[in-house]
């Protein structure tokens, strides 16, 4: 939600910010903003819209330029995206400059005492709340910058990652975070600022991540300064050395980054087996687990928290958990658990699963089992992000970066951790034979030939996708293992087509949804189940006799749904608890083709965001 970057050295600070805005434009792109110290004042340009209409924008302006400046691409919370309530946003003076992402809940009460004040207002953002409180404070208590920002932060509730620029001190960005991320990358007398480490990763591998709660003074030539934001005391951080390069974060032939994302499953999913998974030797070791093996072997129940795409990979690791570690699970969605005064125990295990590692809700839903003992595990793909941090112990799940606003590679990934998990839980346990431990190793070792086998039917399914232009509602089904698969099917449709898909266990059609098949409703079915075949034979054969059009997902060479069905779709044979790696692929492709030929924006769909750091 919201990106933010920043510069800070002897370069133009403008083309860094431009290009670290478009690498964090997944974070929201309903407008964009710079701001720049141009050696006599701060100047600023913002567009509704994405990136690219800001830069049509600047082409136009000739005094935007200077080693000094601040960037923002904006998530819309308070106030319709348009120009005016786009980031930047100046103080009444306009001596100071804010650029925000988070929330401030009590921006109103501040507002109305700043309008007491004497303070005016343009936009309805609660940005330009914050930027006038930290005015009035610098001036209230005549202090500087970073002390003014101090101050006001601790009147403020709510979340906030947040860079200013101060006309008065054309050498310092202050930065301070609480809920939303921000890092700091150190240069050669230069510094960089990004909501995460994309916009500057081509310049240093040196990197802090600023910790909840703290606040940075960046100067340039000088000394920066960490400090706690609760009681001004001063901080030493850690620096991190960055693995990231840059070609993993760009495009590399493909039209888009989901349709990249896609075909990176099979590396991705090595990625994570990688260094975990021994064949010969027949072991899984997982450090994160490793550890605290017997906390995992002493818990009654499993509970795990996640939101959207993360919850249905957890869904699946309901399946595997009790199916092979028969261990009972829990799976909640992160939002609603933090808020419903769940039973948790101090033996309890909670596994937090989540791609960007920021997700807001996750991260209370994780403070708030910790508060009652839990012992949390973090499943992340993103390394250092806060989730990752503020889990007990964990695992990354390699898939390297991301961008595409619809998950893919994350999720086949987060099941493969899952998958490990369950494998490792039902051994440790002593639940499961030796033989079909070892079975079990086997499978795993080749989930990624047979995604890669999988993705070979991309050309069958662009057909296919044609079907799907005049569809307004379309439903998927699914069973045992793969019932979250339809749920994960119609949310991909969802985000990036905008047609409207519902997912259901194929059993539970007949309780209501039969009523929408007609002619105009296309049916997904994931039919490679070989427990329940039959029933789910009979399921399409129920819609067929209602005119309703299937396309069925089956193993190759099936024959019976074949019959059956208008359009199949042919996967890899495998064991049930491996079909969801192999199902969920052909479900990924032909939302992505849907959604092409539909003209949408495939890759950053409207009103979402690739991180969601807000309630
Ligand atoms: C869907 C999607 C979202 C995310 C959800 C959680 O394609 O990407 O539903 O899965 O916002 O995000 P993370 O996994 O970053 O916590």
């Amino acid at each position: 939600m919201c990106g933010i970057v920043g510069y800070l050295g002897e370069r133009d600070s403008l083309p860094i910010i431009l290009n670290g805005l478009k690498r964090l434009e997944y974070r929201g792109y309903d407008s964009s903003g710079v701001a720049v110290y141009n050696g006599s004042k701060i100047v600023s340009c913002k567009s509704k819209g994405k990136i690219s209409k800001l830069e049509k924008q600047l082409q136009k302006r000739k005094n935007i330029s200077g080693g000094i400046g601040i960037g923002h691409t904006r998530w819309a919370t308070h106030g319709e995206p348009n120009d005016v309530n786009a980031h930047p946003q100046f103080s009444n003076s306009k001596k100071l400059c804010l650029v925000h992402n988070g929330i401030i809940e009590n921006y109103s009460t501040i507002k109305q005492k700043l309008i007491k004040e004497g303070f005016s207002f343009d936009s309805e953002t609660d940005t330009e709340v914050l930027v006038n409180l930290i005015e009035y404070v610098k001036h209230k208590k005549s202090v500087k910058l970073g002390e003014a920002v101090q101050i006001a932060l601790n009147q403020v509730i709510g979340a906030y990652a947040l860079a200013v620029i101060d006309n008065e001190k054309p050498d310092e960005i202050v930065v301070a975070k609480l809920g939303s991320p921000l890092c700091i990358g150190i240069g050669e007398d230069e510094h960089f600022i990004g909501s995460d480490v994309t916009p500057f990763i081509e310049y240093t591998k040196n990197v802090v991540y600023l910790e909840d709660g703290e606040l940075a003074i960046i100067r340039n030539h000088k000394d920066t300064f960490f400090r706690k934001i609760s009681d001004n005391s001063l901080i030493s951080p850690t620096i991190n050395k960055l693995e990231l390069s840059l070609d993993k974060i760009e495009k590399q032939g493909f039209d888009h980054y989901m349709l990249k994302e896609i075909y990176e499953q099979p590396k991705a999913i090595k990625d994570t087996l990688r260094g975990r998974l021994n064949v010969s030797k027949g072991i899984i070791k997982m450090s994160g687990m490793d550890d605290y093996i017997n906390k995992f072997l002493s818990a009654k129940k499993i509970t795990i928290i996640a939101c959207g795409t993360s919850w249905h990979s957890g869904l699946v690791a309901e399946y595997m958990f009790e199916k092979i570690a028969r261990i009972p699970v829990e799976v909640e969605y992160a939002s609603e658990f933090r808020y419903r005064d769940p039973v948790i125990e101090s033996d309890d295990i909670v596994i937090a699963i989540s791609q960007s590692g920021e997700t807001a809700d996750t991260l209370a839903a994780i403070k708030l089992a910790k508060s009652r003992g839990a012992f949390v595990y973090g499943i992340c793909n993103v390394v250092g992000s806060s989730i990752a941090r503020e889990s007990d112990s964990g695992s990354y799940t390699h898939a390297g970066p991301e961008i595409g606003v619809a998950s893919t590679k994350a999720f086949t990934t987060q099941m493969t951790i899952l998958y490990m998990m369950a494998v490792k839980l039902s051994k440790s346990k002593g639940v499961i034979s030796e033989k079909l431990y070892h079975k079990y190793i086997l499978e795993i070792s080749n989930i990624d030939k047979k995604v890669h086998t999988a993705l070979s039917s991309n050309n069958v399914i662009k057909k296919i996708a044609k079907e799907f232009l005049k569809a307004t509602n379309c439903l998927y089904l699914g069973r045992g293992y793969n019932f979250p698969i339809a749920l994960e099917g119609a949310l991909k449709l969802k985000e990036i087509s905008y047609i409207h898909a519902e997912g259901y266990p194929a059993a539970e059609m007949k309780h209501g949804p039969i009523a929408l098949i007609d002619e105009n409703m296309p049916t997904i079915v994931i039919a490679t189940n070989k427990i329940n075949y039959d029933k789910i034979v009979s399921n399409i054969q129920e819609i067929k006799s209602r005119k309703g059009k299937i396309f069925a997902i089956v193993s190759k060479g099936d024959k019976e749904v074949k019959e059956v069905a208008d359009h199949v779709i042919e996967v890899p044979h495998s064991i049930e608890s491996i079909t969801p790696f192999i199902t969920v692929v052909p479900l990924q492709l032909l939302s992505y083709h849907i959604a092409v030929m539909l003209g949408k924006d495939v890759d950053q769909p409207r009103n979402l965001a690739k991180s969601v750091t807000v309630e």
